[in-house]
């Protein structure tokens, strides 16, 4: 459908325009700005470093937080002064933030020339030509990604992502994304194939599967029968060149007993997992709408680790969730306690517009960020046990780019670790055993197995 399109983009003799794309939040916006860049090639973009010498400039920005949501209207304010030396100059938001605020972010900052939502991407290019309205964030029907140009005929980095489901039913009492990414939506297995196939033709031996909740993914396979996640792993795997599978993120109540398994039985599938739990009070999953319990979740660790016992799990929590007591905060501490995490990701409870929680009584946000030092100290303290258990150990490391230091390289182990090796002969690509030698803060130290 699009091939025709490119080849117009790859043999036009227009002057190339250059698009500067900052990207923030999560790993579904990068692969997002990824699609954009297509879809602008078409149109005779190429993608600049350099905000000051573009065209257009498109910010995808991220609504989980309130830091985060603030951080576009400070990016916007200091692209006034540009805008206003190149009048010419294209502003565009997409992402959470356009999808939730809409034209509320051209009236608070004229400088913005459109406003294009996650499920409208395939519409970018009819709206920077002026074909389509100004600011779009409808839910349509179709399927954006297939509206988008396939993803263009160049070798690609080794490690790439590929999104198979978006949106969210879960309806977390905290969360924007059930509102910002609309309702779950699977691709269909076909095109999630023919994508990975594609990937891995150019290069690609590691792809990450992202979805908002990549493991309630389902779809009919390929043999006509319902296929669920772990179904679909297995059928990647057995794509031939295809070396390491992993997947981001999941919500304990999918992690069905095909995909437990195919943590034992796919060896593609790394040994790591991140597993959102978010408290380990019961109290505060019930308001929080997790629909789980803390003892729920630790029998699902077991029964994960009795499939891959060298898994490394890694999680989401919040603290300072309204009516969150130091007893429940004790409680999420024994829970961090008894998993014993490889790393986590812990955040301060920020009230978002239109959830169930906006409304209810904070608490004291002093209290909140003591809990917040806690809890990370005890995260960090895992994390730092769990890579000085790496050293001595050998692990597959997949190059991605080199060092800054000369003959160094720098890749990932297994356990999505970054690994900095003195491998002046590695190339970018290469998947190579190597001993773990030393552990930095986010890093590891190794040397490559004679
Ligand atoms: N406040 C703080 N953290 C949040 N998260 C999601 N919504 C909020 C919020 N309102 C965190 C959750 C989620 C991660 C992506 O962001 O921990 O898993
Ligand atoms: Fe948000 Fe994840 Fe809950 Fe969905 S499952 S509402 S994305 S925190």
């Amino acid at each position: 459908m699009t091939d025709q399109a490119i080849k117009t983009a790859d043999t036009s003799d227009r002057a190339a325009k250059k698009l500067f794309i900052k990207t923030y939040g999560c790993q579904m916006n990068v692969y997002d700005s990824q699609r954009m860049a297509e879809a602008m090639a078409v149109e005779g973009y190429v993608l600049t470093e350099d905000q000051n010498d573009a065209d257009m400039v498109l910010l995808n920005t991220c609504h989980i937080r309130e830091k985060a949501a603030e951080k576009l209207y400070s990016d916007l304010g200091r692209l006034k002064p540009l805008k206003a030396e190149r009048p010419d100059l294209k502003i565009g938001v997409a992402g959470c933030v356009a999808q939730a605020e809409g034209e509320e972010i051209t009236r608070r900052m004229p400088v913005v020339d459109l406003v294009v939502g996650p499920q409208a991407y395939h519409r970018l290019p009819a709206m920077v030509r002026g074909e389509a309205p100004n600011i779009v964030t409808d839910f349509p029907e179709e399927d954006k990604f297939e509206h988008l140009p396939e993803r263009r005929a160049t070798r690609r980095a080794p490690a790439a992502f590929l999104t198979v489901q978006e949106g969210c039913d879960k309806f977390c009492a905290f969360c924007v994304v059930p509102y910002t990414r609309g309702a779950e939506v699977s691709r269909p297995v076909e095109r999630i194939m023919r994508e990975a196939r594609d990937l891995v033709a150019r290069g690609v031996r590691e792809i990450t599967l992202l979805g908002q909740n990549v493991n309630g993914w389902h779809g009919v396979g390929e043999d006509g029968r319902e296929w669920g996640f772990g179904r679909l792993i297995r059928a990647l795997g057995d794509i031939d060149g295809m070396d390491r599978i992993r997947y981001t993120t999941s919500h304990p109540n999918d992690m069905a007993d095909d995909l437990i398994s195919a943590h034992r039985d796919v060896p593609q599938l790394m040994p790591y997992l991140h597993l959102p739990v978010q408290s380990g009070s019961d109290r505060i999953l019930k308001a929080m709408n997790r629909k789980h319990t803390a003892e729920q979740y630790l029998r699902l660790i077991d029964r994960i680790r009795n499939a891959r016992p060298d898994i490394m799990l890694t999680s989401d929590f919040i603290v300072g969730f309204p009516g969150e007591t130091d007893a429940d905060h004790q409680d999420t501490l024994r829970l961090v306690a008894e998993v014993n995490f490889g790393t986590a990701f812990s955040f301060k409870y920020s009230p978002r517009p239109g959830t169930p929680a906006y409304d209810r009584p904070e608490v004291d946000s002093k209290v909140a960020d003591d809990r917040l030092q806690e809890l990370q100290a005890l995260l960090t303290k895992q994390q730092r046990a769990a890579q000085e258990g790496m050293i001595g150990r050998t692990l597959g490391v997949l190059f991605e780019k080199a060092g800054r230091i000369e003959g160094q390289m720098v890749g990932k182990s297994d356990y999505l670790h970054s690994v900095f090796v003195e491998a002046p002969n590695v190339q970018i690509g290469d998947l190579v055993q190597v001993r773990i030698i030393g552990s930095a803060r986010n890093s590891l130290h190794g040397e490559l197995v004679a």
